[in-house]
């Protein structure tokens, strides 16, 4: 079984490598999304983060390098990330700016509206990247309005997030719209590598962005001591290890903190590689253990419950 995975992810790995992709002065890889817009691979996330705290970090990461961040309507902290970036002074061209609709926000013509509420929210005229937070409600409603938006230009790119939890979202949402999802957000990191998500990804070159990147900061994967020889072996922290690891599997990777130590040592692994050796070893932690566990059934109670900042 465990030679099946290994190959499996070998396999995958050799799929994102054909990919063709310039990075930036920070050695930043870009990839083409499959409506033919360019992302950057790595960013800074912000769940649970205030308006005041986001703000202040995405200001420390702009200037560290980072450009891209990953917001949602749920997180309550778009107007920080949009003050960040006007005053940052980095063009806006050139920092990807994603967000989430909540499942309340969903259905033709209350999206739409829900999309200029979030530009306002922003501040910006318009969203690298739009998704539908959960699959629960009327998501292919939200979608009709999504495309709307798409059109009108006022977002880049369509994504999906945590469509892992329903196939017949997943299905609908790439089989039957008219724009196909870019980018499916899920938890993966080396405890749950999601070969299975992964692999339904590829027919639609969709691009897997991996939301709990260290696990949420989980100790025993932090302090896996594997994990540890290897970052021994290069001179850099396991954290650093873990995320160069998402970075060659060809993933979009977008730790969140909002400690200025912690925001630079994140950003700081594309000054080396991780050889094949290191690769295996990494892929062989996978043991598919998540760390959120919410049935879709809790979900589908939770997200109208959620109350919304
Ligand atoms: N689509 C979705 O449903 C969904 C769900 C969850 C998250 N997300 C997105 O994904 C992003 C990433 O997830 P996450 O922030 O929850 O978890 P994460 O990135 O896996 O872990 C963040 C935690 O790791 C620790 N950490 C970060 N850098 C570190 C470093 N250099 N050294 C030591 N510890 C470090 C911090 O833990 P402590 O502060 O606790 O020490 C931090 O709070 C979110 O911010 C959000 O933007 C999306």
């Amino acid at each position: 079984m465990k030679k099946v995975i290994l190959a499996l992810s070998m396999m995958l790995s050799c799929f994102v490598s054909q990919a063709q992709e310039r990075t930036d002065q920070w050695g930043v890889p870009y990839v083409k999304l499959n409506n033919g817009v360019e992302m950057p691979r790595f960013g800074l996330g912000t769940f649970a983060v205030s308006n005041e705290d986001c703000k202040q970090a995405c200001l420390v990461a702009l200037k560290d390098g980072y450009r891209h961040i990953d917001t949602a309507h749920a997180y309550g902290n778009e107007k920080g990330v949009g003050e960040a970036v006007k005053e940052s002074g980095i063009p806006r061209e050139e920092i990807w700016i994603t967000s989430k609709l909540w499942p309340t926000e969903y259905g033709e013509d209350t999206t739409l509206k829900a999309i200029d509420e979030m530009l306002k929210r922003l501040g910006l005229e318009y969203i690298d990247l739009l998704y539908i937070h959960q699959p629960i409600g009327d998501y292919m409603g939200a979608w009709k309005d999504m495309e709307k938006a798409y059109k009108q230009g006022k977002v880049r790119a369509l994504g999906i997030s945590n469509c892992d939890a329903k196939d017949e979202a997943f299905t609908a949402l790439v089989e039957k719209t008219k724009v196909k999802p870019a980018v499916h957000q899920i938890e993966c990191h080396p405890y749950a590598q999601r070969l299975e998500v992964r692999k339904k990804h590829e027919p639609h070159h969709i691009v897997t962005e991996c939301w709990f990147p260290l696990g949420h900061g989980d100790k025993t994967l932090l302090n896996d001591t594997t994990i540890a020889q290897i970052a021994k072996k290069h001179d850099k922290t396991p954290v650093q290890i873990i995320l160069r690891w998402h970075i060659q599997e060809g993933f979009s990777v977008i730790p969140g903190n909002t400690n200025p130590d912690w925001i630079k040592e994140n950003i700081s692994i594309f000054d080396f590689s991780l050889d094949e050796e290191d690769m295996a070893t990494m892929r062989s932690l996978n043991k598919e253990k998540r760390f959120y566990n919410m049935s879709l059934e809790q979900l589908e109670k939770f997200v109208f419950s959620y109350p919304m900042k």
